[in-house]
């Protein structure tokens, strides 16, 4: 009877360890190798999991950043962590977008999902998909970017704190940052930020003029924008940024 007690006990214990480190942590404190691994292995399912609203996510994440930087149509936008293409594809399913969106991640799989939705709506025009890992910093200058995103990523990212003043030096002064944090941060220790964290964080990093709003049901938007006025970007300058020789670009 003892031993089947503990028998019991240890598939319980090992249940909730599975279920913590590569479910609800996706991985995150079994090292980015794990994490990459992981969306490699889930990245078909990712759409249907997720079930993201197109609607929501243009009135949501597209109308707000082309208001943000307007009149400019054109920007030039880094998304970090980029998944199966939901910031590219909301932004060149934009009619008043005139830009281009490089959009990183290090999934090849999550990249090739993202890809064939690019090529069946003829976007190639509008989006360059990069394999990247963002814990490595960003391969671009300083202030190359009029709107850097990265969207329910942070966490998953080696040194969250890092990732953003990567984000942060990329963007050009004026320009707008958009991210994330989970509004609960129980089962992410050390990974996952309170609004004020993030305050502190952006502000040590010269942001200004920060928002952060509640968004779905598992996160908060983020807005900054960077101190300081410079010219825009603009889609044009997209061939000076690409490709570095140390990137693959998709496909
Ligand atoms: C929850 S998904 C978010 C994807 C997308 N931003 C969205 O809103 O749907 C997290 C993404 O982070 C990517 N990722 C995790 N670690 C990364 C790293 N070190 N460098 C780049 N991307 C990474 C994963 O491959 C995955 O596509």
């Amino acid at each position: 009877m003892m031993s089947l007690l503990a028998v019991f006990f240890l598939l319980l214990i090992f249940g909730f360890l599975f279920w913590w480190l590569v479910i609800e942590t996706e991985g995150v404190y079994l090292g980015r190798r794990m994490v990459i691994f992981l969306y490699d292995l889930y990245a078909s399912r990712y759409d249907r999991v997720k079930q993201f609203d197109e609607h929501a996510d243009l009135m949501l994440i597209s109308q707000p950043i082309m208001a943000c930087i307007q009149p400019q149509a054109d920007p030039l936008i880094l998304d970090v962590a980029t998944g199966a293409g939901r910031l590219p594809l909301i932004m060149a399913r934009n009619g008043c977008f005139r830009g281009h969106v490089i959009g990183l991640d290090a999934s090849r799989r999550m990249l090739d999902v993202a890809w064939r939705k690019v090529a069946a709506e003829r976007f190639e025009g509008y989006i360059t998909l990069m394999r990247h890992d963002a814990g490595e910093g960003l391969p671009y200058d300083d202030d190359a970017f009029d709107v850097v995103t990265c969207l329910e990523a942070l966490e998953f990212l080696p040194d969250p704190q890092a990732a953003l003043k990567e984000m942060c030096r990329v963007l050009r002064q004026g320009g707008t940052l958009l991210t994330s944090i989970r509004i609960d941060t129980r089962w992410m220790p050390n990974r996952t930020w309170n609004d004020q964290k993030m305050r502190c964080e952006l502000k040590a990093l010269d942001m200004r003029d920060i928002r952060i709003e509640i968004w779905q049901e598992d996160y908060s938007q983020v807005w900054a924008r960077k101190a300081g006025e410079c010219e825009p970007i603009g889609a044009g300058a997209r061939d000076q940024v690409l490709p570095s020789p140390h990137q693959v670009a998709i496909p």
